[in-house]
């Protein structure tokens, strides 16, 4: 069945959110569609191109939105991304940690220390960092949420990924420990945990990957859900929007899967 998207309106009006990794598939999705629903944004991201059509595509919506381009691995990057959140927009209300790498596929005792340093750069620290950074900003505006950017990686391992699975799995715990520590400034953190979603970051392997190695990976992978297809941005974008939005006033500390039953499929074909 094809994904069909309802695309809410007005929830974010006034709202600013810095969102990470926002040039790529699942980010630049969210800004757009928080920006549908009235919010302005900030965005990070190292694709300076890829900024700036997402600033013109936010701004023809009438929309505002600023860039930092840089790694979220620097954290003055994230510093200043809540800076010009503050300059431009008077501060923010919502943090979306969205930037993450694959990282290395292969066995778990062929991963170098390099590799494995360098994926947890940026699927960890760095979203430990912006949720740390987060919490000063947030709590002077009266509360606010983070949405962490996980994987069904982090809930279920996948063979031949472990750094990856490895990052994701500190990322839903880290959200449950600051979930734990914010609420009492209203400020509430959340997970996703996305299922194989068709992106930026899934086309890489079709780089690096036989084309028919590929389809059958593809294949193998649609049907470890149990709607056999893969996912969109869009429909992550939209359950972003609902754990950052006041919908979700009562959910804090969850991983929430969007996943199309992957995490409850046992795997064969249907
Ligand atoms: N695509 C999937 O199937 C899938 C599944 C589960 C989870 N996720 C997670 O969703 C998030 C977004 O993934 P996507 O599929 O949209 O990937 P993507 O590759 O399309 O987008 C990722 C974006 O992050 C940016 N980025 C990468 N490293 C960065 C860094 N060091 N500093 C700043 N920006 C950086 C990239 O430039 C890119 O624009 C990631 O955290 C990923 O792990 C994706």
């Amino acid at each position: 069945m094809a994904a069909r998207i309802n695309n809410g309106q007005g929830r974010f009006a006034g709202k600013v959110v810095v969102i990470t990794g926002a040039a790529g598939g699942i980010g630049r999705a969210s800004a757009l569609r928080l920006a549908r629903e009235g919010a302005d944004i900030v965005g990070l991201d190292l694709s300076r191109e890829g900024l700036e059509t997402l600033a013109e595509d936010i701004r023809a919506l009438g929309r505002g939105c600023e860039s930092v381009c840089g790694s979220v691995t620097d954290f003055s990057a994230m510093d200043a991304a809540i800076a010009r959140a503050a300059e431009v927009f008077g501060g923010f209300d919502g943090l979306v940690n969205n930037a993450g790498i694959a990282g290395p596929m292969k066995r778990f005792d062929r991963i170098e220390s390099e590799e494995f340093d360098a994926i947890v750069a940026i699927n960890l620290k760095a979203v430990w960092y912006g949720v740390k950074a987060a919490y000063r900003p947030l709590r002077e505006r009266g509360g606010g949420a983070i949405v962490n950017v996980a994987s069904m990686a982090g809930l279920r391992p996948n063979w031949r990924h472990s750094p990856y699975g490895i990052t994701k799995a500190a990322v839903v715990s880290l959200t449950q420990h600051a979930a734990m520590d914010y609420a009492a400034d209203h400020i509430r953190v959340n997970c996703l945990c996305p299922g194989p979603i068709d992106t930026p970051m899934f086309e890489q392997m079709r780089a690096v990957m036989e084309p028919a190695a590929y389809q059958a990976s593809r294949r193998q992978i649609e049907q470890r859900t149990l709607m056999n297809r893969f996912g969109i941005a869009e429909e992550q974008a939209a359950a972003v929007a609902f754990l950052l939005s006041d919908e979700a006033s009562y959910v804090t500390g969850i991983a929430m899967p969007v996943d199309g039953g992957w995490s409850i499929s046992d795997g064969h074909a249907h």
